[in-house]
């Protein structure tokens, strides 16, 4: 495993290992895994996913802040770079990681690129993350510049991100292929997430009720009115005293926009974002 700090080193390794790995009129192809570390089996189902898929493949470790509307979050966002490291030295012992200081990636000021992502981005996390898609943007922005991978991989755990960066990709015209990973969840159905480290014991426990409520729209989902499921939901969620919801939404997949009725042509999803104590955790599944 070879670890980067400075974007020139690494584009220069890329640039030599991406012309030495094959012949010269096939290239290596480039696979990359974008993260801001604490890394849990859900980051590592991308990074072996881009293994299988690809000659090089690059990791990128850096809590971004642009990212953060809130100053607690950036500042309790957890960070175990030893342990991450190991992590992926146990996978696979080729791999790049990149992990820059703040001043690699951002070099004047710490500050977002306005993007019109259109609809997609006045949904859900963006209506109550505010800035929250700009600052993503702009990070993956830069490392797509640093890194030209061929393919980049996402989860479906932040499926509004997924769409907003085939968007970017889209918008900015890169020649870069989004691949969507499945959600990859705790035994107890909670989805895996760097923020459960911040959970006690018995909140870890609690929280599975995210699960539970999705799982049990998603089997109602052919037989319920929206409205139906809609109350389902806050019967579940606002009765529990350790979660506090803030979002429930039934939405187009394609679209993100709320569904207000079912239509066959139509692949939806549901979408929760919920408070466990001061840990805010997001979840979705797809309903049909
Ligand atoms: P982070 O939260 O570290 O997530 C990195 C990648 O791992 C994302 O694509 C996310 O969707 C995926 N992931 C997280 N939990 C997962 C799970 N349980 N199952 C499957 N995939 C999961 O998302 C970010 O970082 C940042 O916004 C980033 C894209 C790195 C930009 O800063």
């Amino acid at each position: 495993m070879v670890i980067y700090s400075e974007k020139d080193s690494l584009k220069q390794a890329l640039s030599i290992r991406k012309s030495a790995g094959k012949s010269a009129s096939k290239q290596s192809q480039i696979g990359f895994v974008p993260t801001m570390g604490a890394l849990h089996f859900g980051h590592l189902s991308l990074v072996r996913k881009a293994l299988e898929e690809n000659d090089i493949v690059v990791i990128s470790i850096f809590v971004n802040p642009t990212q953060f509307n809130n100053a607690t979050d950036l500042e309790k966002y957890p960070r175990t770079i030893e342990k991450d490291l190991s992590l992926l030295e146990d996978i696979h012992k080729d791999l790049i990681v990149y992990t820059p200081p703040i001043n690699d990636i951002y070099e004047k000021e710490v500050v977002s690129k306005n993007y019109i992502f259109g609809a997609l981005e006045k949904e859900m996390e963006g209506k109550h993350r505010s800035g929250h898609f700009d600052g993503v943007g702009t990070v993956l922005s830069k490392f797509f510049d640093i890194v030209k991978p061929d393919k980049a991989y996402f989860g479906e755990k932040d499926f509004q991100q997924l769409q907003i960066v085939r968007k970017l990709v889209a918008l900015e015209n890169l020649p870069i292929e989004i691949v969507g990973c499945p959600i990859i969840r705790e035994k107890n159905g909670l989805a895996m997430s760097s923020r459960n480290k911040r959970l006690t014991e018995q909140q870890f426990e609690e929280a599975t009720i995210i699960f539970k409520t999705l799982t049990e729209v998603r089997e109602k989902f052919a037989t319920h009115s929206l409205e139906e499921l809609n109350n389902l939901v806050s019967e579940r969620l606002l009765q529990n005293p350790f979660i506090e919801l803030e979002y429930f939404e039934i939405a187009d997949e394609e679209t993100l926009k709320t569904a207000v009725q079912k239509t066959s042509d139509t692949t939806y999803r549901a979408f929760i974002a919920a408070f466990v104590g001061d840990v805010r955790l997001i979840d979705n599944m797809a309903l049909n």
